[in-house]
């Protein structure tokens, strides 16, 4: 069985304070189906107190992106080992407010996950066309493009650290969702192109989170598709209730 995942983005939002308590609103919920797991992305200067306070949890910390570097100086960047350090156990990477406010191409995720991977930490890697090329019905294309250079030269071994993301952009943020139907067609690319690379017993094993508006609302519509395993929330991930909501919706 693949494992069902709800991962809440909180992007730049919350004060420390404010995002402690959100952290143990969440906390309060302990009666979520064992199999789900719930992992919180807050910012980086949260990161450390967020661990102490769901360690023992049955709650995981990401971080919502790392550097491309190393370590040593580069002013104001996080490197995954500092990650690793406060207790990060996932990092998200390639979210396209990265590509497209920060440039960030696939070769430079491509070095991220290799970074990450290298530091024991689990990369959860997104995906995901612009309304333009889904209009010119080139999105499968586009995800497959964007898969091939993230994953380039990463082994089938590391390769079961690996979680994958599908955000359509047009769908982030934006209040429109993608139906069920195109989730489920664009997953079942995804998990064919991983198998295509990888294998049968990868590809099936992966988790591939959809992303873009989802909520409580159409989170049950979503997750009960074959080859969605689960969710990377923004917006409702900041809100306990509706969080906790989405993750009993399996
Ligand atoms: P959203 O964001 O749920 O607010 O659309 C999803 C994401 O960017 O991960």
């Amino acid at each position: 069985m693949r494992k069902k995942i709800v991962a809440g983005n909180w992007k730049m939002n919350t004060t420390l304070p404010n995002g402690l308590s959100l952290a143990s609103e969440i906390l309060k919920n302990t009666d979520l189906p064992k199999d789900v797991v719930l992992i919180i992305a807050p910012p980086f200067t949260h990161l450390s107190d967020v661990s102490k306070l769901i360690k023992g949890s049955n709650i995981k910390l990401a971080a919502q992106n790392c550097a491309q570097f190393d370590q040593g100086a580069y002013t104001g960047e996080i490197a995954a080992s500092i990650l690793k350090s406060v207790g990060t156990e996932y990092v998200i990477l390639g979210h396209s407010e990265r590509r497209a406010y920060f440039a960030e191409t696939d070769a430079v995720i491509n070095t991220k996950i290799k970074l990450t991977l290298a530091n024991q930490l689990k990369p959860i890697v997104c995906c995901g066309e612009v309304l333009e090329e889904r209009e010119k019905n080139i999105h499968f294309d586009i995800v497959a493009k964007q898969l091939k250079g993230m994953f380039d030269g990463i082994t089938p071994n590391q390769f079961s650290d690996i979680i994958i993301a599908y955000e359509p952009v047009w769908a982030i943020g934006t209040g429109k969702t993608a139906s069920p139907a195109q989730a489920q067609e664009m997953h079942a690319f995804i998990r064919i192109n991983i198998e295509k690379a990888y294998g049968t017993e990868l590809a099936h094993n992966i988790p591939i989170l959809y992303g873009g508006s989802c909520k409580p609302s159409n989170a049950k519509e979503l997750f009960v598709n074959a080859d969605v395993d689960g969710g990377l929330i923004g917006g409702a991930s900041l809100v306990a209730k509706d969080f906790i909501d989405i993750a009993k919706s399996f």
